[in-house]
């Protein structure tokens, strides 16, 4: 049984992106030692209000378990209550070149145009490569945004691996079959996103089902009436997409359903069947939520069963790269 980890940063408000390229499937494929992280340590390398930070990071505890994650089988917990992730973090980074980090998209995009950028974003992956490889992941279920970060993962593991002898699996990302690259609603050739600078185009789990719709009817769709996917026509391509993964139905009998249909009718069905997906999940965390001391008593369960499998990494790694253990 292939062992499953990912993780997810505390950062915002959850969008319609990270629940369908990921924290969804955590829950409809979830399987005993399946380790899903809340990765606080990764939401401060860009400057956090402590206070909002703690919250957002029960609040998504409260999402995840809202997707229907069970925490007696799949392991769930926040990144800071595994000491070991700051460490192999470290030791990792001597295993890693300068030029792989600066070839990073993610980085690119995120540290674009700004006057100072922390070397914590800059080493960012790193921290990403030592959560996975900590937890010996065979597959990690990310949105297309993450692939080149799983990538760099199995560069360093296998360089450490070549260096000290096999100690790390060697993970693969896994993607959706559709959403793996959600688009903004208003800019469909941007991917729906945190720091989106209007929300507009970017659906929030923790919005009315009203707004939800608003958005997206009023969503762009492009010239013609045709709903088909192609690349002329992205912003119908997202929605069809949307509506792909919301209903488990393929693309081309979407686009035989609205033949001849006009845009209304379709952006009707994909609104209908985005808010009927989000339903369960929104009710249940509004239930969650009332409960903040029962999200802490389960962060601290999945914080143990991470800790030991963390731990026993963690000794191998310090004894092959030649650490004198305490006496
Ligand atoms: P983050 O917090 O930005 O996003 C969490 C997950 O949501 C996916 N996602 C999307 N999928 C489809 N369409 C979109 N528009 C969209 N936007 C976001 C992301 O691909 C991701 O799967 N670096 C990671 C967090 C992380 C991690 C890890 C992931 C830290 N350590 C170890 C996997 C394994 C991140 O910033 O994701």
């Amino acid at each position: 049984m292939p062992r499953v980890f990912s993780g997810i940063q505390p950062t915002g408000d959850v969008h319609l992106g990270n629940w369908i390229g990921a924290i969804s499937r955590w829950a409809a494929d979830q399987e005993d030692g399946h380790v899903f992280c809340i990765v606080d340590l990764h939401a401060i390398t860009i400057p956090k209000d402590p206070e909002h930070l703690r919250t957002k990071t029960r609040d998504l505890a409260a999402w995840i378990l809202a997707a229907g994650l069970d925490p007696e089988v799949a392991t769930l917990f926040v990144q800071s209550h595994v000491r070991e992730h700051s460490e192999l973090a470290w030791v990792l980074s001597c295993s890693t070149q300068m030029g792989e980090l600066n070839r990073m998209v993610q980085f690119k995009e995120k540290s674009a145009g700004k006057e100072s950028v922390s070397a914590g974003l800059f080493t960012y992956p790193v921290l990403q490569a030592a959560d996975i490889l900590l937890y010996q992941a065979d597959e990690v279920p990310v949105g297309e945004d993450q692939r080149q970060h799983i990538e760099l993962t199995r560069d360093v593991a296998q360089r450490f691996n070549g260096r000290f002898g096999d100690t790390f699996t060697l993970p693969k990302a896994t993607m959706p079959r559709a959403g793996a690259r959600v688009m903004d609603l208003q800019q469909p050739a941007n991917k729906m996103s945190k720091s989106a600078e209007s929300d507009a185009g970017t659906i929030m789990l923790d919005e009315t089902e009203k707004k939800t719709a608003k958005k997206v009817m009023r969503a762009v769709t492009d010239s013609g009436s045709e709903v088909r996917a192609g690349e002329d026509k992205p912003g119908v391509t997202n929605l069809l997409d949307l509506l792909s993964a919301v209903t488990g139905r393929e693309i081309p009998d979407l686009e035989a359903d609205f033949e001849g249909k006009m845009y209304g009718d379709f952006k009707k069905a994909v609104a209908e069947g985005v808010n009927e997906f989000l339903r369960p999940a929104r009710e249940r965390h509004a239930e969650l939520s009332k409960d903040p001391a029962e999200l802490d008593r389960l962060l601290a369960i999945g914080a143990d069963r991470a800790r030991n499998i963390a731990e026993t990494t963690m000794d191998t790694v310090r004894d092959r790269v030649g650490f004198l253990p305490p006496a």
